[in-house]
């Protein structure tokens, strides 16, 4: 039985000697789009303009606190816009392909978004499924549910109820269809990279939000009308709430679309990878930390000997606003032989040791999970080797000298291209510690704060004119021994950044 984040993230580890082939079987490719046949798609208005706002501006600006008089339709939809949109479309011989405002791995698109809302003007209260494809929403329950779905209790006066409520699904076969049990891996993180699009969204529109990764799994899949053996809810966005919703939920309301949860089903032939299940079934489990958390960064492995300071950045090196970033986000691999300047690796410090919450909040807690780290190869300033990231202090420390950036390209599956980037950022943690600390939810929590940081990474790139890819195809033991880890500690994603040849849109 997967019961530990240990279990499952060894069970799961690449290993160049151990590698299985595996056969896509085209014919029964999943669908990217979840369709509800018997459900009627509602069409989003055109979204207004986007306001001119630069990345650094909205990350670093203060977290809104007041929700807005009156909330409409067209804000809605601009919220869908930003965080979850189709960016770039390109053609092959059976048909077109759209990609998305988000990365994914394998461009498999598993997560699925969800809003309930209540006293939006033109729209009914309801629960609502983003129909990305189409631009339009469609109602998987109508009526107010914020009585119920609200946390610890529900609110005494309705205008302290949240105002909407964004869920955030994966749909294992989606994933899994490729890459079979260790796809849970990229769910998470690819559902990581979709909060922090949603709730940049949510601060350029200036809503106050709060993320939370705990809830009552069971109680809040059924109420999405899920059929939780194939798709489960990841993450929740309250916008509007006060206090921290640390559970969520549960007498689920009957009226659900006696369809609604087929639609959960994206093959003809979808196949069940029982350490996939049984894993996220053990992390359904909430565990409040008892005691003070250790931390991580003296826990995973080799610790740096001396630290340098990084100013933070004042002169932003972005060339061109948010919404822009949002469109031509693209993963990018024609890395050229350039370097980073000095300048642009302080404002990539800067953003993320900022982060994009108010401190102290829920998810900055579970920012506790992981570590940051880079590889530096052509990095003005900064010797070549491998670099932890303290956020707290606005520091580096190196851990490791050389050049590491080939080797990391060997390791990450041999994607030689890797080798040309200017830097790799990644992100580490010590399995042993999440599973004593949080348990097997804590897995949750780390490989989606990755996926958030991931986020942020991609976009700054995007900003500073720099390509970007996120990487989570990697083997495992030899990626943790060239970081200098410990044997409980493992790295979870990485991200290469640098010039690349041309920074223009796919299709
Ligand atoms: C979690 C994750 C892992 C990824 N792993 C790899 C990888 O190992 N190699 C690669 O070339 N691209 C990887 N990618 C990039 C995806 O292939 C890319 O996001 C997808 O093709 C969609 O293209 P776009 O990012 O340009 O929209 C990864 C992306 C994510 C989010």
């Amino acid at each position: 039985m997967m019961t530990s984040c240990q279990d499952y993230h060894r069970h799961t580890s690449y290993d160049r000697c151990r590698m299985e082939g595996h056969f896509l079987d085209w014919s029964n490719r999943p669908r990217v789009y979840k369709e509800y046949y018997a459900l009627k798609v509602v069409p989003l208005p055109v979204a207004a303009p986007i306001p001119e706002t630069s990345l650094s501006e909205l990350v670093l600006g203060d977290t809104p606190e007041q929700l807005p008089g009156s909330f409409s339709l067209e804000q809605l939809s601009q919220v869908f816009s930003l965080a979850y949109s189709l960016t770039a479309k390109s053609v092959h011989s059976n048909g077109e392909f759209f990609y998305r405002s988000v990365p994914s791995a394998g461009a498999l698109y598993p997560c699925e978004l969800y809003v309930a809302t209540r006293s939006i003007l033109d729209l009914p209260d309801g629960l609502y499924h983003y129909a990305i494809g189409r631009r339009g929403l469609v109602q998987v329950r109508p009526g107010n549910y914020f009585e119920v779905l609200c946390y610890p209790s529900p609110p005494d006066r309705s205008e302290e109820a949240p105002l909407l409520m964004f869920f955030v699904t994966a749909i294992f076969f989606r994933s899994a269809w490729k890459y079979r049990a260790r796809s849970y891996r990229y769910h998470l993180m690819d559902s990581g990279h979709l909060l922090e699009s949603l709730t940049l969204a949510l601060k350029m529109l200036s809503l106050p939000y709060e993320v939370t990764l705990d809830f009552e799994d069971q109680g809040i899949n059924s109420f999405l009308g899920c059929d939780a053996e194939r798709e489960v809810c990841l993450g929740v966005v309250s916008v509007g709430c006060r206090g921290d919703s640390a559970g969520l939920l549960t007498n689920v309301p009957a009226e659900l679309p006696e369809s609604a949860p087929a639609a959960s089903r994206v093959a003809r032939k979808e196949i069940a990878y029982p350490a996939l299940q049984q894993f996220h079934l053990a992390s359904t489990g909430l565990i409040a930390p008892t005691g003070a958390i250790p931390a991580l960064i003296r826990e995973v492995g080799e610790f740096p000997t001396s630290w340098k300071t990084i100013p933070k950045c004042k002169v932003w090196p972005e060339q061109m606003h948010y919404g822009e970033v949002v469109r031509q986000r693209r993963s990018h691999r024609n890395f050229i032989e350039a370097g980073i300047s000095e300048s642009v690796f302080q404002a990539f410090v800067t953003l993320l040791c900022g982060g994009n919450e108010a401190p102290g909040g829920w998810s900055q807690r579970q920012r506790q999970t992981i570590v940051s780290g880079f590889l530096a190869g052509n990095v003005e300033g900064l010797d070549p080797g491998c670099y932890w990231l303290d956020h707290s202090q606005h520091r580096v420390g190196m851990t490791r000298s050389g050049a590491l950036l080939e080797r990391m390209s060997h390791i990450c599956l041999d994607q030689e291209w890797l080798k040309q980037a200017g830097l790799h950022f990644f992100f580490a943690t010590n399995l042993e510690l999440l599973d004593k600390v949080w348990g097997p939810r804590g897995y949750r929590y780390a490989m989606m704060t990755a996926g958030r940081l991931g986020q942020m990474i991609y976009l700054a790139a995007t900003s500073f004119a720099l390509g970007c890819c996120g990487i989570g195809a990697f083997y495992d033991g030899e990626a943790a021994a060239l970081l200098g880890l410990n044997e409980t500690s493992v790295m979870l994603y990485l991200l290469a950044v640098g010039p690349v040849r041309r920074v223009g849109r796919r299709g």
